[in-house]
Parts: structure tokens; C-alpha cells; sequence
């Protein structure tokens, strides 16, 4: 096949068969459930799905998908602010079709979807060198990762919650999620950055039709909630634990004895920073940090730091240094942004022309694909600098630093 006959296309009701095909040859069968759930919920809604089709195929017979993607919209609070961000997923092209830039067209078309939706974040997992290619840069720390050891180390039965009340550990249902989102909402309540809002009724029906696959459990403890954990079966027969909250240790070692019971070996746990989990991995086994951060692109800077405004001010009511009335000019080597503090608020932020020099003596400047690592925090600005060589904090390191602080951020859970 030659690309001239490949064409991309927005995916539609009855291509749904055909992606879930792909995915489980590409991905792997254990993506299966939740490609299905995520099709589900979301195949038709524009610009979440996206095909290449062959178009080769003899008349008569239909046009075989041999690419897809998906971008699926999930906003990111950062501080009180809610930012509409989407995730790119399910990227994935035929063996016999690859390196014909579908994927990469499939995700530039996504991309540039989902910026017209209005979404000022979009982030993903996959595999960073490949979508280097579309701006996007390693932006939030990675979670640490725990190979959980066997059952016998996980919790028993007398196991009680922080009262000493006993515990249920039971499959999360519909009724839940009301009682679920006000828990995680003042778990994650600590963290400068969390994600807005968890797809509780995709991983339910993702869990309730895919048993050995996908686990979504809730503890329990006098009808409140006190713990929950979502667990997904990655590819090499690893029960990845990819989000899970506990209110005591007794909670979280209960919960691992509940997962550990589904499978005995190959649990792996994602470390989302939840303090009782936390703490529950770290007594288990060493915390490996995975070697690069979860990316991000942000296609545009002025608009997501004019949402932002409110918790510039508030920074800069926190700060003692900076409150003096400046113009704050960030250049991204190709474009820059103007930050104007008056009277110790955020008074505007608008684009201005590129800066020559990107070094030059007031501003400070920033390389485009690490401006996600600069608003969400990773390292904080100062950190940032002196970590990449083009991030240039300027004549006022200070004033840069508390306008963007490191930041606490809860890892983003996969789909
Ligand atoms: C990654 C994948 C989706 C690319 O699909 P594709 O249709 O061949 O993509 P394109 O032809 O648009 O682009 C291929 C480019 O990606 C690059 N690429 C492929 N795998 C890569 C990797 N692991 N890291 C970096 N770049 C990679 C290729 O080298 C090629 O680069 P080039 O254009 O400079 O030659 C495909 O190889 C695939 O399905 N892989 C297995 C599934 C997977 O890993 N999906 C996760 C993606 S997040």
C-alpha cells in the first residue's frame, strides 16, 4: 500500500470493531476491555477518534482501518484552576502499515483538533521520542514504581481502618462514584496539581466486563469510604496499579492483600502520592523512578497563563520579593509572552514578538518544549534552569522562581 491511497478520517459507530481489532493486535489483548469502554464512551464525539483507511481494497469491499488514535478529553486542576487538557491514547498502526507517517498524521490532526476544542494541555505516556515531533515535552515527574512482593507480606483480614473500624474491600459500583469523587477530591486536596476529574463510569464498565484484566475496588469502613484502587493488567502479565488512595495503613495494606489475592505475583504499583499508600509501598519494596517524565504540549502559552492568573496572584501575594510593578517578558525563542505586575497582580498577559536574542539582559526565556515543565512545576524554575541549558531565568531569578515555584503534583493516572 502506498500512502496516496490511505486517507484519514474521523472514526465512526461502525469502524469501533476494527480499531479494537488493532488495538489488540498492536497493543496487546489486554488493552482489549478498555479500548472497548473508551470507544464506548467516546467514538463519535468529534475529534476523539481518528483512522487511516486503505484505500487500495478492491471496489466493493470497504476500506480497511490500518492506523488509529484517540484523544480523550480529561481536565487538570492546577491550584483552583480547572484546565481543559485531553490524553493522547490507543496510538497504534498495523506492523505491515508502519512508517508511512500515519501515526504521525493521525496525532498532528488529533492535536490539532483538540487545540480547536479549546484544550490548552494535552498529554500522554507514549513513547516520548516520537511525539517530540509535535511539541511535546517531558513535563510532570513519572510516579515511582513498587514491585509489590507476594501476598503473604499484604494485610490480613484484621486489618481496620483509622478508628479501628473493620473494613470491606469490594468491587466499586455506580452508586459509588458520588461518595468516590468527593473522596479523591479531598485526598488530592494537598497537591498543587491533580487531575479534575477521574472517568469512574468508563473503569467501572471496564471492570465489570473484564474481570481478569481490570480492577476497580473500593474499601469500605461504616458505609464511608476509606480507600479505593484502580489496577489494569499491563502487557507482560503485570497487574499495574495505576491509582490508589488509602486513609490509614491498615487501609492500604488491605488493599494490596485484595489485589494481591487476584494475582499473586507481577503487581506492579504506581506510587500517586497519597500519603498512606505511600508510605505502605516504600515499607515493601524500593521505589524505582522511571527515567523520563510524563509529556505534555501546551499550544498556547498566553492563553493557559491568562487562565492561570488567579494563582499567579495568589503566588505573588505569598512572595515578599515580588511585588513591584514590571513587565516580565518569557521568550520561547519563537514567540514571547509578557507578564505586566501591578500593584502585586497579575494585570495582563499578552503575546509580544519573538526576542532576537533569547538571552537578552531582563527577559527570560524558555525553549517551548519545556514551557509544560515550567507552569506544571517539575522542578520550578529555578531548578528547571539549572537542570536544561535552554531555560534562562533572567536578571530577576527570584521574582521567575516564585511566579513558577516547583509544584506538588499527583501523578496522572493512565486511561
Ligand atoms: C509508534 C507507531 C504508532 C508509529 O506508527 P507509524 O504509522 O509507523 O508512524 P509514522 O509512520 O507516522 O511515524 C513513524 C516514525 O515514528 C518513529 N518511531 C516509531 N517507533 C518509535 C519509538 N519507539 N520511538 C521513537 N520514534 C519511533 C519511526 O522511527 C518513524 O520516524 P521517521 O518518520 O523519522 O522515519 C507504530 O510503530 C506502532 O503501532 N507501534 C506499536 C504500538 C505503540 O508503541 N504505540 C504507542 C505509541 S504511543
Amino acid at each position: 500500500m502506498t500512502e496516496r491511497t490511505a486517507v484519514t478520517d474521523e472514526a465512526r459507530f461502525d469502524d469501533a470493531d476494527q480499531i479494537v481489532d488493532i488495538v489488540d493486535a498492536v497493543l496487546g489483548r489486554h488493552e482489549v476491555p478498555s479500548v472497548r469502554a473508551w470507544l464506548r464512551h467516546t467514538i463519535g464525539t468529534p475529534g476523539s477518534w481518528r483512522v487511516v483507511r486503505d484505500q487500495s481494497a478492491p471496489p466493493g469491499v470497504a476500506a480497511p482501518i490500518v492506523s488509529v488514535a484517540a484523544c480523550i478529553p480529561m481536565p487538570i486542576r492546577l491550584g483552583s484552576v480547572s484546565i481543559p487538557a485531553a490524553r493522547i491514547d490507543f496510538v497504534a498502526t498495523r506492523a505491515s502499515d508502519r512508517g508511512q507517517g500515519h501515526a504521525s498524521r493521525l496525532v498532528r490532526e488529533l492535536l490539532a483538533d483538540s487545540d480547536r476544542r479549546g484544550d490548552l494541555v494535552q498529554l500522554t505516556d507514549g513513547l516520548p521520542y516520537f511525539y517530540r515531533q509535535f511539541g511535546f515535552g517531558y513535563a510532570l515527574n513519572p510516579p515511582g514504581t513498587v514491585v509489590l512482593p507476594r501476598a503473604g507480606a499484604a494485610g490480613s483480614p484484621g486489618d481496620r481502618d483509622v478508628d479501628g473500624r473493620p473494613l470491606t474491600i469490594r468491587p466499586a459500583v455506580t452508586a459509588d462514584i458520588e461518595r468516590l469523587d468527593r473522596y479523591v477530591a479531598a485526598s488530592t486536596s494537598g497537591f498543587d496539581i491533580a487531575p479534575g476529574e477521574l472517568p469512574w463510569t468508563t473503569w467501572l464498565e471496564i471492570s465489570a466486563g473484564a474481570t481478569d484484566t481490570d480492577h476497580l475496588l473500593v474499601a469500605e469502613s461504616d458505609g464511608a469510604i476509606v480507600g479505593f484502587t484502580r489496577a489494569h493488567l499491563d502487557g507482560d502479565d503485570v497487574l499495574r496499579i495505576q491509582a490508589s488512595y488509602a486513609d490509614s495503613p491498615g487501609v492500604a495494606r488491605r488493599i494490596h492483600g485484595a489485589l494481591a489475592a487476584i494475582r499473586n505475583n507481577g503487581l506492579l504499583a504506581l506510587d500517586c502520592g497519597n500519603a498512606a499508600w505511600r508510605d505502605h509501598l516504600a515499607a515493601q519494596a524500593p521505589v524505582v523512578t522511571l527515567p523520563f517524565g510524563i509529556s505534555a504540549r501546551t499550544p498556547d502559552p498566553v492563553e493557559l497563563l491568562g487562565l492561570l492568573r488567579p494563582e499567579f496572584d495568589r503566588r505573588l501575594a505569598d512572595a515578599s520579593t515580588s511585588k513591584t510593578d514590571r513587565k516580565l517578558r518569557l521568550s520561547m525563542f519563537t514567540s514571547t509572552v509578557v507578564l505586566e505586575i501591578l500593584r502585586g497582580k497579575i494585570a495582563d498577559v499578552r503575546p509580544a514578538s519573538p526576542v532576537e536574542d533569547p538571552a537578552a539582559p531582563d527577559d527570560a526565556a524558555i525553549a517551548p518544549d519545556w514551557f509544560p515543565a515550567l507552569v506544571f512545576g517539575r522542578w520550578g524554575a529555578r531548578g528547571l534552569a539549572e537542570r536544561v541549558d535552554d531555560v534562562i531565568s533572567g536578571t530577576d531569578p527570584s521574582a521567575m522562581n516564585n511566579l513558577f515555584p516547583a509544584l506538588n503534583a499527583h501523578a496522572l493516572v493512565d486511561l
